[in-house]
């Protein structure tokens, strides 16, 4: 079975070479290593030959040509001060050799092309441009699950996964079986085809990258929904994105972009891969109020109920003021059995303010199956201390 594999990606591989020297016409690089050689002494040039070099990564099922422009990108040495002459920054080369790792696991781009547009993978028919700047922390998570390990090069990343947590992301969508599946599963959408997506309200070159960027910002100039007058007759109205609005600033919706790239369900041989983190000690809270509050945040209560469960967030067409309820009173509508039986059970469908328009979006989800009592306890603790929050009294 291995050598029948073996075999079929080895024929594979040389029609792409065959294929790629076709469309090898315009030879863009050599313009490039003439230059580069000629600006180097006859010392420095022993040993350099011109030519397309290639990376060969049979078992990563990738061949990278990259180096035949980013020549000396092995030799800080020889390198010079401009694209693509220079040095590669840092010690990455080291910690992963280029005939091991080649390039594009983790630049992205198109490995095999020689032309600098299509080498970096910026032209249409290509699915993973090159992933420029900060962008390329996406692809370190493939392969280093723990992150905490690899954290000082990986800023934006370790914040994008941190502000998934506290943003409550998990209350409408799941990764890898963590989450409630309110809205779209979240575990593979590094590997979305851009064409999947619609791009009518998002500008520039269509990438996977720019869409979660812009959506980010603002998901209902991207997912504006339709009225009813809009669409085909018969079709029902379709309300615009009930993802939240979390005025992210630009590095916030930058990090959760670079959190979802970095998903993907690729199949990386295992010696590429290291282990995942070690599970975390349960941390020690002061009170079971504290303990509840975490339980709100890691299940992304917040999500839908917003911070601290003060409500305000979108549900169109929901009877209560078309909003999910803010949850500061819910010590004066239930007891503890009660208020534990109705999280368990969730509440759906949420009642029609107009019974002719379509039903609310967002519903109560039953967390019967997730939560154990104990968290369940802990949650309802810190739900009627919210009460205690309020401004009570006066006129
Ligand atoms: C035909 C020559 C050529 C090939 C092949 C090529 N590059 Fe480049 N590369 C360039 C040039 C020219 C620049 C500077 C202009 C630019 O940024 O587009 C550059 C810039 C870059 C940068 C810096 C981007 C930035 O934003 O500063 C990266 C990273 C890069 N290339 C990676 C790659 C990878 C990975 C491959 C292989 C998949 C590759 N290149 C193949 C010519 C090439
Ligand atoms: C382990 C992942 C990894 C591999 C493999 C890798 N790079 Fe990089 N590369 C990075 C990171 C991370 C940066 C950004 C470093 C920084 O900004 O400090 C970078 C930066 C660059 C830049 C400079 C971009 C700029 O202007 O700052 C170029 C060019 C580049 N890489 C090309 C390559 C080429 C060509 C290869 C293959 C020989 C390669 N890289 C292999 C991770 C990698
Ligand atoms: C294709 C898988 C893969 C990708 C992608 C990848 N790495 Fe690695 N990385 C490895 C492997 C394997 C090692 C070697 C681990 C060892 O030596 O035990 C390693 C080693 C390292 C080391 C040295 C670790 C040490 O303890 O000395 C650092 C730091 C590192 N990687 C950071 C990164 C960063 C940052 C990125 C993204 C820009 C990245 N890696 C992308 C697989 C990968
Ligand atoms: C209240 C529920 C809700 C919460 C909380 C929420 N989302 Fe969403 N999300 C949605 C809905 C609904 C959509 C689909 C409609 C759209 O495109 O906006 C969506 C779409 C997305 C998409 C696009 C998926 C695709 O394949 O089209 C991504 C990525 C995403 N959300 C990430 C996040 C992240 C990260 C967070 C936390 C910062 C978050 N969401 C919080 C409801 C939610
Ligand atoms: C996907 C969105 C969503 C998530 C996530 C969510 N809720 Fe709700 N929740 C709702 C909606 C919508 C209602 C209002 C139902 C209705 O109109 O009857 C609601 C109602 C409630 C109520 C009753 C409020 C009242 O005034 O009667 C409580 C209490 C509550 N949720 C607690 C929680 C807790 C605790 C969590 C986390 C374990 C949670 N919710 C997660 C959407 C959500």
């Amino acid at each position: 079975m291995k050598r029948v594999f073996f075999l079929v990606s080895t024929i594979l591989l040389a029609v792409l070479f065959v294929l790629s020297y076709w469309e090898d016409s315009t030879r863009e690089w050599t313009a490039y290593q003439r230059r580069f050689l000629g600006s180097l002494n006859r010392d420095e040039r022993r040993g350099l030959s011109g030519g397309i070099k290639q990376l060969v990564m049979s078992d990563l099922r990738r061949v990278d040509r990259c180096t035949t422009c980013h020549i000396a990108i092995d030799k800080p040495a020889l390198a010079l001060a401009e694209q693509p002459f220079m040095a590669h920054p840092g010690s990455y080369l080291l910690w992963h050799p280029p005939e091991k790792f080649g390039c594009t696991v983790c630049h992205g781009g198109q490995g095999l092309a020689t032309e600098v547009k299509a080498a970096h993978g910026e032209v249409k028919h290509w699915e993973q441009p090159l992933l420029r700047g900060e962008l390329v922390q996406a692809s370190c998570y493939k392969c280093h699950g723990d992150v905490k390990a690899i954290e000082s090069h990986v800023p934006r990343l370790a914040q994008g996964i941190r502000l998934y947590k506290q943003l409550g992301c998990a209350g409408c969508h799941a990764v890898r079986g963590f989450g409630q599946a309110v809205s779209i599963d979240l575990s593979d959408i590094g590997d979305k085809p851009w064409q999947l997506l619609d791009f009518t309200f998002v500008e520039g070159h269509p990438t996977l990258s720019r869409w979660l960027y812009e959506h980010f910002k603002e998901p209902r100039k991207v997912t504006p929904g339709f009225r009813k007058e809009e669409l085909p007759a018969g079709e029902e109205e379709i309300y615009p994105s009930f993802m939240p609005n979390y005025g992210l600033t630009d590095e916030e919706a930058l990090a959760l972009t670079i959190y979802m790239l970095g998903l993907t369900e690729e199949n990386l041989p295992a010696k590429y891969v290291l282990p995942p983190p070690p599970p975390e000690p349960a941390p020690a809270y002061a009170s079971s109020v504290e303990a509840g509050r975490a339980v709100f945040h890691t299940y992304g209560c917040n999500g839908c109920h917003g911070i601290d469960g003060r409500g305000g967030r979108k549900n169109w067409n929901a009877q209560l003021g078309q909003e999910v309820p803010a949850l500061a009173y819910v010590k004066t509508i239930y007891d503890r059995e009660s208020l534990k039986e109705l999280i368990r059970a969730g509440r759906q469908p949420v009642p029609r303010l107009d019974p002719t328009r379509p039903r609310p979006p967002l519903y109560m989800p039953s967390w019967k199956d997730r939560l154990n009592d104990e968290e369940l306890e802990h949650l309802v603790d810190y739900l009627f201390s919210l009460y205690e929050q309020v401004p009570q009294g006066g006129g």
